[in-house]
């Protein structure tokens, strides 16, 4: 072969790859076939897996996140004889995770109170996930990305509109009835921006973003374009890839063309990081980059591959409606649980998988290839509540394995699997993400100036214009430190949990900022600062009966989240209040009740880190690898989608693996006790 026809080859190669990376990405199965359509009606419409020439099989489900509870629940529901393991000894639900009290724990002074240690949020073209809300009965409320003035909107008793599909075909899928009445609340922006010591409400900064660019050190017309503008049309020429402009909104090409867009932009970019693709490709410069990275929340991923972010400016964009699932996340797996009793082993950490492929003649590593003694797949598990307890064997036809690839890179697996499924297993990036919530005893977010004068009035005569006159505080070291002296720290807080450690932490950390500062008066949304909590959201909704509320007062991912972890939990809180403070002022300290959550996912020994969230060329790399089936392991899981760290992309490999492990063959005719859990 010449240099030039290898390089040909090449080429040709590589553009198939991204043609069906790009079929994969937009669920374009074969045939055309909208692959989205069919996961709705098998999930939503029927909750059932079709017909099948081998009915009722023995399946072990690796994992009880949500992947591994729908996976489940359809196979279970066809037939099948279905085993989940779960790591956890106690709760389902993986990252869906709510802080929230229980017959053991309490997270925060007010019982009724909860947050969300995981997901929070799901985006109005998430249909899978919305429809699985509505079917389950959970209720479904808005989610704020961006506060909203509370006085808009057709309020909590107008039913909410039904969930939609709009496919390539041309077909629109519906679940649930009309609401002609409902109307979303107007959008504030009284939330704020902070960087480089200068800050601004949100609303402000997107008529007149001068001041906060040149804090950036922008020049030229770069200082006045907010930086969502700047990178928007740093985007549109790779848009224009697979969409056209007609009467000012993007429009799909043509199926083929929109396919075969999108392989191309798969083609170009995918070597690229964000960082680079803005810099080398888009032309931004550096200071730009800064302004971007800090406000779009993109500093700590400019390294991370640019599909990663590419494709979650459509999902995180203030145009965009998101949902809530009101009493919190944790209800969704809760409700699947809830009919998986008997199938849900909890407490059962696998650590090793012995698979029986009958495609492969020998094991070509001589690891030991397993033979047909009447099973296809053999899980160890250890117990996790009782160290004593000897290892457990359980065994089936198949197995659908949804745990990350950074939880499996611990598991012994035997044979070795394929070559790039290994290096998937080894490389896949898992980000980090930090939350530090913090309790408060009355909403003081949502305050006017009025209501600070008689909350803070009615904890004490004069408190009100102490904060005021102390705001001289910021320039004299010495007031600074008078409100912490004075013990303010939960002033407002009766039987408050404000330990002494934090006192003293609390006491010993210089202030960041004035005691007062204007009046967020915020419903919902979140500001953006340059300071180390980076993103802070205000609840969406009040909690019925409850005066206070939780906030997020640091939500980080990646480098940034990596800072926290380096705490311990007091110090968390007390760091967390600070630079809170900074954007709303000293006062805040008193109704701070003492208590918070916070949750580290690169250090939750389930998940190993936050999301699979590629570097530049993983994607072309290995990502068609990564839910191939070995035999009769199949694969699934929120990494094995392309929507990375989402509900969506794991309701999507759930159905597509339960399907395919429906459709199988066993593997072996299982011997009489094959399926039974052995000692
Ligand atoms: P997991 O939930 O991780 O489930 C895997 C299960 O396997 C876990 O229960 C784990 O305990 C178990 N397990 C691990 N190892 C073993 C083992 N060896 N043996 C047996 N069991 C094991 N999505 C949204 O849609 N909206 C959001 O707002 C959102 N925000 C997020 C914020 C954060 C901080 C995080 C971390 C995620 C967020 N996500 C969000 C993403 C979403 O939570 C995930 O995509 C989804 O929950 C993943 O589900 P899964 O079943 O693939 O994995
Ligand atoms: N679904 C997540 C959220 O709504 C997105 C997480 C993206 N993570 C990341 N490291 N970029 O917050």
């Amino acid at each position: 072969m010449t240099d030039t026809s290898r390089e040909n080859s090449a080429t040709r190669a590589r553009w198939q790859t991204c043609l069906r990376l790009a079929r994969e990405l937009l669920l374009v199965g074969p045939d055309d076939k909208d692959l989205k359509l069919h996961y709705l009606h098998t999930l939503i419409d029927t909750g059932r897996l079709g017909p099948t020439h081998h009915p009722r099989k023995k399946i072990l489900v690796i994992g009880a996140g949500i992947t591994g509870l729908v996976a489940g629940r359809l196979l279970k529901d066809a037939g099948h004889d279905v085993t989940i393991l779960e790591a956890n000894a106690s709760r389902v639900g993986g990252r869906i995770k709510t802080f929230r009290a229980t017959k053991h724990h309490q997270p925060f002074d007010d019982p009724a109170q909860y947050a969300e240690a995981g997901a929070m949020r799901l985006p109005d073209f998430h249909p899978l996930v919305l429809a699985l809300v509505d079917k389950l009965g959970l209720g479904r409320r808005q989610f704020y990305n961006v506060d909203v003035d509370p006085g808009t909107g057709s309020g909590p008793d107008t039913p909410v509109p039904p969930v939609t599909y709009t496919s390539f075909t041309g077909r629109t899928w519906t679940y649930g009835d009309d609401s002609p009445d409902f109307r979303e609340p107007d959008k504030r922006g009284n939330s704020w921006i902070r960087a480089n010591r200068v800050q601004v409400r949100r609303a402000d900064y997107a008529t007149t973003p001068e001041r906060v660019n040149e804090g950036f050190h922008l020049t030229g017309d770069e200082v006045r374009a907010p930086v969502v503008k700047m990178v928007d049309e740093a985007l549109e020429s790779v848009r224009d890839y697979y969409s056209d402009v007609v009467d000012g909104k993007r429009v799909n090409k043509p199926l083929e063309e929109w396919v075969e867009g999108w392989a191309r932009v798969i083609r170009d970019f995918d070597g690229y990081s964000m960082g680079g693709f803005l810099r080398d490709y888009a032309g931004l410069s550096d200071e730009a980059i800064e302004a971007v990275g800090t406000l779009e929340n993109m500093s700590s991923r400019l390294h991370l591959s640019f599909f990663h972010s590419f494709l979650s400016r459509s999902d995180i964009n203030p145009g965009v409606r998101y949902w809530e699932i009101p009493g919190g996340s944790w209800r969704l797996p809760h409700a699947l649980h809830e009919g998986l009793r008997d199938e849900v082993r909890l407490g059962h950490r696998m650590i090793r998988l012995e698979f029986h492929d009958p495609s492969r003649d020998t094991d070509p590593e001589g690891t030991g290839a397993v033979g047909p003694d009447g099973w296809g797949v053999a899980v160890q598990t250890v117990a996790e509540d009782d160290p004593q307890a000897p290892p457990r064997l359980w065994t089936a036809d198949l197995a659908i394995v949804t745990i990350p690839f950074s939880a499996l890179r611990f598991v012994e697996i035997v044979p070795s699997m394929s070559y790039k499924k290994r290096r998937a297993i080894i490389e896949t990036h898992y980000d980090q993400a930090t939350k530090v919530l913090l309790e408060f005893s009355h909403r003081w977010w949502e305050f006017t100036e009025d209501d600070w004068r008689e909350e803070l009035e009615r904890i004490a005569p004069g408190l009100y214009e102490y904060y005021r006159t102390g705001a001289e505080a910021d320039t004299d070291p010495a007031l600074a430190l008078t409100g912490a002296e004075a013990g303010l720290l939960g002033a407002a807080v009766k039987d408050s949990s404000v330990t002494e450690e934090m006192r003293e932490l609390n006491g010993s950390l210089p202030l960041r900022g004035p005691a007062v500062r204007p009046a967020t008066h915020a419903f919902g949304g979140g500001s953006a600062a340059d300071n180390p909590n980076r993103f802070m959201y205000y609840p969406s909704h009040r909690v019925e009966g409850s005066t206070g509320g939780v906030v997020l007062a640091s939500y980080c991912w990646s480098d940034d989240a990596a800072r926290w972890d380096s705490m311990r939990g007091p110090e968390r809180y007390v760091y967390a209040l600070r630079n809170l403070q900074a954007l709303h002022g000293r006062r805040i300290e008193v109704f701070f009740t003492g208590r918070g959550a916070t949750k580290s996912w690169a250090r939750d020994p389930y998940a190993f880190g936050e999301a699979a969230i590629y570097t530049a060329h993983q994607m072309t790399s290995f990502h068609l690898d990564v839910s191939r089936p070995e035999g009769p392991v199949h694969f699934a899981g929120e990494h094995t989608s392309l929507k990375h760290a989402w509900i969506e992309g794991a309701l999507e490999s759930a159905v597509r693996a339960a399907l395919a492990v429906h459709q199988a063959p066993p593997v072996t005719t299982p011997g009489p006790d094959a399926g039974e859990e052995r000692p």
